[in-house]
């Protein structure tokens, strides 16, 4: 059975979440985001949007999250807070990557105030999302 972060651990994502956010690379759509992603080891690894003059080239706040957390060998997830001005929800591609490493993994939308807006999983977030799984080898 999948770990359920506690309501502490939730807050501090949260909190962690909003922090970063200051750190947001976001001088064309002034939309700065910032993610906050649980280890079932208990490290957080946080990250924010990077946008490029090259407009596609933008990395989502939650994607610079999960790979900063594979980079440093994590890729066993509990949580992800994501916190915008307006409590925006995470796009595809996002959606995508998370379900790479699992589909329970809890998402957490929050505001800029830290009011949670929405608790939901990556599987209700992309239902019949293709996953590793469905690749034969
Ligand atoms: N953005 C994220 O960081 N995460 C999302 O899930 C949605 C969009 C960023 C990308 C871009 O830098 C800005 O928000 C506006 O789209």
């Amino acid at each position: 059975m999948k770990l359920e972060p506690t309501a502490e651990q939730k807050a501090l994502l949260v909190e962690a979440a909003c922090q970063v956010r200051r750190w947001s690379y976001s001088p064309y759509s002034h939309y700065p985001v910032g993610a906050a992603l649980l280890t079932t080891s208990g490290k957080v690894y946080d990250g924010v949007n990077v946008e490029n003059a090259s407009f596609p080239l933008a990395n989502c706040a939650e994607r610079t999250a999960i790979f900063k957390a594979v980079s440093q060998g994590e890729k066993d997830f509990l949580a992800i807070a994501v916190v915008t001005e307006n409590a925006g929800s995470p796009c595809g591609a996002c959606r995508q990557v998370m379900a790479e490493f699992g589909l329970d993994t809890l998402v957490i939308i929050a505001d800029s105030a830290g009011k949670i807006r929405l608790e939901t999983t990556v599987a209700e977030l992309l239902p019949g999302a293709f996953t590793p799984a469905d690749l034969p080898h």
